[in-house]
């Protein structure tokens, strides 16, 4: 536990306001409006509501053993428990994705693209050069991903590449990894991109194979290892769905000790979507299955060391599901506000700077803050309000009917014992 130093002779100004719930034995307590929280097991829970009440650090510990109050005040720390906190953010400038083409040389049986073959009237290079330029408008050091398709099958990936980094953005590429890098190489893109995704969505060569294509597990193990040492950020995309979640269950920890001996790369575990070529739902999940399916995996796995972003997000207060946070251009220049949002506009007909800001009044009455199901819930800027296409106004982890008791101890588990693992207390 990571020690922290306090004023012994001060109070430590811990927020006014917070809902607490008891879960597992464990108290939770939430600031939802920022959002913040913090899970103390009874001692420190005792501690705690001697400082909220004004009590010095130096009068606890006249009645607290010292590794109470320490443990308290490093929880305190971490989370930014505090009565202010001046970090949280509260801005979102977008960041833009490009789905340059819908050509893909796979046909993954979940694919929300229903990616294949190029649509008719796809935007050329020059046309996608001056996206990038009408992005860079509103958006200085931004976030440009290059998606499809597959992106690296097309011909001038490279121009797109280097107007992103040229406009001071930063690039991230969505790829397959099964296409030699495409006319740049793996190399090439390894020492250029800032973030390169690679989806695989198994972690045996049967699993996958299954889902992408056959020979897809070995060739994107290969881009792996070619990449592993170049300067880009690898994140490894996986769609969990219950064809391949026993071997997630068994094989991602074993993946990572084998291959990410460094601990360094970025992983997206995600329940699968239901649209494009899953439009049946053959191949879906939802968050409490994938929970449930395995989530003492993910448990061992940051147990062991590894942290991947698909915990909540602390003093981050985002007003709504992502939409709305990017701008997503289809193949042929349609807009979206999410990759699963409909089309609405194109940049033939109107520019980008004028749809991000119609688009964004649009979905003000999305905000969590606006929901009327949501707007008095302390899990508002944790669940975000759910998945707006998908499910209207519904927790985003719920596939039928509106938000539940049940789907808000989901979160309320979920918030505990990712505290607990962290904290070494289970
Ligand atoms: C559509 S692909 C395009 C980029 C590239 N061809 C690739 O395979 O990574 C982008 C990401 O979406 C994921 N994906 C595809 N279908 C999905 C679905 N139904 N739900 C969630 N993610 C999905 C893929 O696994 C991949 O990581």
């Amino acid at each position: 536990m990571q020690k922290v130093d306090f004023e012994l002779d001060a109070p430590v100004l811990l927020p006014e306001q917070f809902t607490s719930h008891k879960v597992r034995g464990m108290y939770l307590l939430i600031v939802g409006e920022r959002p913040t929280w913090i899970v103390l097991n009874q001692a420190e829970y005792e501690a705690f509501k001697e400082l909220v009440g004004g009590a010095t650090v130096r009068e606890v510990l006249k009645s607290h053993p010292q590794e109470t109050v320490s443990h308290l005040l490093a929880k305190v720390h971490q989370a930014k428990f505090y009565r202010e906190d001046t970090s949280v953010r509260r801005t979102y400038p977008p960041k833009l994705t490009l789905y340059i083409s819908n050509r893909c040389n796979l046909k993954c049986v979940h694919c929300y693209a229903a990616a294949g073959d190029a649509l008719p009237s796809e935007l050329t290079t020059p046309e996608w050069l001056e996206v990038i330029d009408q992005y860079s408008q509103i958006a200085q050091s931004g976030e440009v991903t290059i998606s499809g398709g597959e992106p690296t099958l097309h011909p001038e990936l490279g121009v797109l590449l280097e107007s992103v980094a040229n406009h001071g953005h930063r690039s991230v590429l969505f790829t397959n990894g099964t296409t030699g890098g495409g006319k740049l190489g793996w190399n090439t893109l390894g020492q250029t991109v800032d973030v390169i995704q690679l989806s695989i969505d198994g972690f045996d060569e049967d699993t996958n194979d299954e889902i992408r294509g056959k020979g897809t597990f070995r060739k994107v193990l290969q881009t792996y290892e070619t990449l592993y040492d170049t300067r880009t950020q690898i994140r490894l995309s996986v769609c969990a769905m219950p064809q391949n979640v026993d071997s997630l269950r068994n094989g991602l920890l074993q993946f990572l000790r084998k291959y990410d001996p460094a601990k360094k790369i970025g992983l997206i575990l995600s329940p699968t979507v239901v649209a494009g070529r899953n439009e049946n739902g053959t191949y879906a999940f939802d968050y409490p299955e994938l929970q449930e399916a395995i989530g003492d995996s993910l448990d061992e796995i940051w147990r062991s060391g590894w942290r991947f972003p698909n915990t909540f997000q602390r003093n981050d207060h985002q007003p709504r599901c992502g939409i709305g946070s990017s701008i997503l251009i289809a193949p042929d220049g349609g807009y979206r506000a999410c990759t699963f949002a409909p089309i609405s506009g194109n940049v033939r007909q109107q520019r980008l700077a004028d749809w991000y800001s119609t688009t964004q009044e649009r979905l003000e009455h999305f905000n969590v803050d606006n929901i009327e199901m949501c707007k008095d819930c302390d899990l508002r800027h944790i669940c975000l309000g759910g998945c707006v296409v998908k499910m209207g106004h519904r927790a985003r982890c719920t596939s039928s009917g509106p938000c539940t008791p049940a789907n808000r101890n989901f979160y309320y588990e979920k918030l505990v014992r990712e505290s607990m693992v962290l904290f070494g207390e289970r």
